[in-house]
């Protein structure tokens, strides 16, 4: 797979999901489910969007005792989603076990990356709850090394941290990368923003994008602005 706009489908309800999905016509944008739409409408509103041809990256950021994650990732493979994702605090052998959960019989299986540490955990949080004293960058480029070692391929990430995750784990170790705004566009409740193309000179190699495509007047065309500028 190489660069590519997922768009995310932050939507409380399969109907709006696919309302919004049938404006793309031919078109088969690369999706992000996450928590809300999958506990809304469970495995069905991912098959379903599979079926109309969509590629899909569940964000279900899993973390639990290996056992349970690695069942649990067997399950998710089985609905032939593309990306799946886990906490890498949830260690190594609980990293391992998921990549075994979700290998199926072929050998095949959906691409597997983790969160590092959420963008909404500060350094005061990291320090003062969570424990950990190191910097923030620190943190969150060992635990992408963490995952590599793990074998997986890759980590989802801020703009901003993508190039020294690359430059730490390599040009193969995929950056998945939110926060993404166009330069005349909303902010909105985001802080750290790159735009598309600032994204591609930096090296994500697929952007997360939301609101300023599911929210734009015309999200057909928003979408299409945003793959020009970080696909070329
Ligand atoms: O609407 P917006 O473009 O801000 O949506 C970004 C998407 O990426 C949301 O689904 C959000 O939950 C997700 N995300 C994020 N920052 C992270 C991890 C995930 O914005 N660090």
């Amino acid at each position: 797979m190489g660069k590519d706009v997922i768009i995310a489908c932050d939507f409380p309800s399969g109907a709006q999901t696919l309302e919004f999905l049938d404006r793309f016509q031919g078109r088969k944008p690369f999706v992000k489910i996450g928590m809300e739409l999958f506990y809304a409408e469970g495995p069905a509103i991912v098959r379903q969007i599979k079926e109309r041809g969509h590629r899909i990256f569940l964000d279900l950021k899993l973390h639990d005792i290996p056992n349970t994650v690695k069942k649990a990732m067997a399950v998710l493979s089985n609905l032939d989603v593309d990306i799946c994702n886990l906490h890498a605090a949830g260690a190594a052998e609980m990293m391992r076990a998921a990549l075994e959960g979700l290998t199926r019989p072929d050998g095949t299986r959906p691409l597997l990356i983790a969160v590092t540490q959420l963008t909404s955990t500060n350094q005061e949080t990291l320090e003062n709850e969570l424990l950990i004293r190191e910097q923030m960058e620190q943190v969150v480029l060992s635990y992408a090394e963490n995952a590599k070692k793990a074998g997986l391929d890759g980590v989802v990430c801020s703009p901003l941290e993508a190039e020294r995750v690359h430059s730490v784990c390599g040009a193969e170790f995929l950056t998945v990368t939110p926060g993404v705004r166009f330069a005349d566009g909303e902010k909105g409740d985001q802080k750290r923003v790159m735009t598309p193309a600032q994204a591609k000179a930096i090296g994500s190699d697929y952007i997360v994008v939301g609101r300023p495509i599911t929210a734009a007047p015309d999200p057909v065309a928003a979408y299409e602005r945003c793959c020009a500028e970080f696909i070329g």
